[in-house]
């Protein structure tokens, strides 16, 4: 049946009035001043802001990691990503040395394929650049529309690739038009720092924190940057923490190179002084790269309104405390890695955001779904609300307040990392191609009824660099 939202403020990264939109067959139909639809249903809108749905370019469902799987599967990760206003996911499929691609494509199909309640596609992890991977990797991109590539520069003897890997993989991504995406921190510096602070017997939480400094973070993004520029390729940072890194990406971009870049709400609110909780709690903190001195915060959400960064992602990578986080009680080394975050990061960006003046509402929408919609070539059929776009709609009513909380939120896990925060504004209710999945913040969702998304190639003219004048500044 169509639908027909009325009265709503319709916002996009362009624009912002108050309007009407007829939905019909999964997309936008019309949009328009009083439109009159005689066989819609009508959805009121009166008050509230009507958004394209969240991208959330940046998860870890169902994923392994340091001996434990994450808490949130496909199922349960894109229920809470839907409750707070996230339609589209892209997963990270990792992959193991000497392992065909499309054999670890397929392992991610079937996490995800009877389970995600919106719509999700994935980025693949490159661990090695053999000849075997160099000849696999242009039919994988072609066949499953992966045309992002993800290589770690940390995580020693785990999912570390070396500069080398690095290097072709760029390359690679310039000649079959992927975008490369990096976990910039120095792993080998890192071991190193891990392996001295556990022997003078330093096994806390903090020490995750202090053995990971933001110059390690800072040098690998250079060091990515410039590999780049040698190339002449297209690179994406991600979950970026610090002035270090922040200002390595402004500066490759005042050069004119394609580089991009994504924080993450936790960098934006959090510190940290949150590693240093009592009683192991400090755990509930540990994320790689780190939270940073609060200053950097200023930082990252200058760099996100100069445009220097153009993303958030919400690292979804969630694990109990109990039981798993515990892991590491006595080995700081040990902590899974990660945090609980997909559900809050789209209300968390536009509180602490737009409600306290730090962008614009326009610039809100381009960070939470448009930016990652045109660098993962998704747009225009997602991240946009335009007439032939999927109609992913968040109805968001900006003057709820609400207290974020594990005894209210819809992760499968056992704390909320932003737990007491109080934030202004809620989704009220979500639509993936025109279906209900969040109701008047009931789920009516069902599991399998989002569609895997092949994407488009990168493409530079979707994300231009600014004009010099409006970058010379960088970040301050
Ligand atoms: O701590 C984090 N970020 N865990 C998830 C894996 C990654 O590095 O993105
Ligand atoms: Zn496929
Ligand atoms: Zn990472
Ligand atoms: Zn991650």
């Amino acid at each position: 049946m169509k639908k027909l939202i009325k009265n709503g403020i319709i916002v996009t990264a362009a624009d912002t009035y108050t309007g009407d939109m007829l939905i019909e067959s999964g997309v936008i139909a019309q949009i328009g001043l009083q439109i009159d639809a005689q066989d819609a249903e009508v959805i009121d809108a009166s008050g509230c802001y009507v958004f394209p749905g969240g991208i959330d370019p940046h998860t870890h469902l169902d994923m392994p990691f340091g001996g434990t799987v994450t808490a949130d599967d496909f199922e349960s990760g894109t229920i809470a990503a839907a409750y707070g206003g996230t339609t589209t996911v892209i997963d990270f499929c990792l992959t193991t040395k000497g392992q065909p691609l499309q054999q670890a494509v397929d392992t991610w199909h079937a996490k995800s394929q009877d389970k995600a309640v919106i719509d999700y596609s994935f980025h693949l992890m490159v661990s090695e650049l053999s000849d075997r991977v160099l000849g696999e990797l242009p039919q994988i991109i072609e066949d499953e529309g992966i045309t992002s590539l993800k290589v770690f520069m940390a995580y020693k003897n785990t999912f570390q690739a070396d500069d080398g890997t690095l290097y072709k993989t760029l390359q690679t991504a310039k000649q079959e038009g992927a975008l490369v995406m990096v976990h910039a921190e120095n792993g080998d510096v890192i071991e190193y720092l891990v392996e001295q602070a556990l022997a003078a017997g330093n096994t806390d939480p903090i020490y995750h924190a202090l053995t990971r400094p933001p110059e390690l973070e800072g040098e690998a993004t250079g060091r990515a940057a410039y590999l780049t520029e040698l190339t002449d390729s297209q690179l994406y940072v991600v979950h970026v923490t610090c002035a270090e890194a922040a200002w390595k990406i402004a500066e490759a971009r005042k050069k004119g190179l394609r580089v991009y870049g994504e924080t993450c709400p936790q960098y934006l609110v959090l510190d940290v002084e949150a590693l240093a909780k009592p009683d192991f709690e400090g755990a509930k903190y540990v994320w790689s790269p780190p939270l940073r001195e609060q200053w950097n915060q200023d930082v990252l959400w200058d760099a996100l309104w100069n445009g220097s960064l153009q993303t958030i992602g919400s690292d979804q990578c969630s694990f109990d405390f109990k039981g798993q986080k515990e892991l590491g009680r006595g080995d700081f080394s040990k902590i899974p890695n990660g945090g609980p975050t997909i559900e809050d990061r789209f209300s968390i960006l536009y509180s602490e955001g737009v409600q306290k003046g730090r962008i614009s509402l326009n610039k809100f929408v381009d960070i939470i779904s448009t930016s990652s919609a045109k660098l993962f070539g998704l747009f225009p059929q997602k991240g946009t609300l335009a007439v032939g776009s999927d109609a992913d709609i968040v109805i968001f009513d900006p003057a709820v307040t609400r207290t974020l909380s594990a005894a209210t939120h819809h992760m499968k896990v056992d704390y909320n990392a932003f737990e007491g925060m109080e934030i202004t504004g809620e989704p009220v209710s979500v639509l993936s191609r025109g279906e209900f999945v969040i109701r008047d913040r009931a789920f009516v969702g069902s599991a399998g009824a989002g569609q895997y998304l092949h994407r488009k190639r990168f493409a530079a003219e979707a994300s231009p660099l600014p004009a010099r004048k409006e970058i010379s500044g960088g970040v301050s």
